[in-house]
């Protein structure tokens, strides 16, 4: 069975809505193992383990989260040149922008040779105030949705074997 690892990363809530809908989703075909961890518990074996791979994190500063970036960092050269190839893609739990994390995902995603197979989704949560950005998220029914489809993709894509 192929398996889908998505690794998420979230201060106030939203972006692990979208995780755990993603990852709801990609079960529901009961064709694909889904892991889903927490960025500070995945370690390089966890990435070369998976067939695929789902990235969820908020957007901080105009980058992604540093707890994110952590993970990058640790597992990067243990995977570099040993999951050229495969499928990933991208959800951002964002403000107002969440721009600048996908780019900076995809950089690094194409220095470990992955392949980008579904449009990133940006969910803007329109927090501007310290107290709404630091307030629990609830994330819209519809914006969930986008990530199911993303989630259910991967599983669809992997168990078929087009990616
Ligand atoms: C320290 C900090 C920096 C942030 N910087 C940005 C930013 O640069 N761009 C943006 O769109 N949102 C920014 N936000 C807003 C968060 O992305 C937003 O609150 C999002 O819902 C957080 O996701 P989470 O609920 O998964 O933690 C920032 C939030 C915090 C706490």
């Amino acid at each position: 069975m192929k398996r889908l690892l998505i690794v998420w990363h979230s201060m106030t809530g939203g972006s692990e809505q979208m995780a755990c809908a993603a990852a709801t989703a990609a079960r529901a075909g009961g064709e694909v193992d889904v892991r889903l961890q927490r960025a500070g518990d995945t370690s390089g074996d966890d990435v070369l383990a998976a067939d695929g791979y789902l990235f969820v994190t908020p957007e901080n500063l105009a980058s992604m989260a540093g707890l994110m970036k952590d993970f990058f960092d640790r597992i990067y050269y243990a995977a570099l040149e040993r999951i050229n190839g495969r499928p990933y893609a991208i959800l951002i739990c964002a403000g107002s922008d969440g721009t600048g994390t996908v780019r900076q995902i995809q950089r690094i995603a194409t220095g470990l040779r992955l392949r980008e197979v579904a449009p990133a989704v940006i969910v803007n949560t329109a927090a501007q105030t310290p107290e709404a950005i630091l307030a629990a998220k609830t994330i819209a029914e519809h914006e969930l949705q986008r990530c199911r489809d993303v989630g259910a993709g991967l599983a669809a894509g992997l168990a078929a074997g087009v990616f």
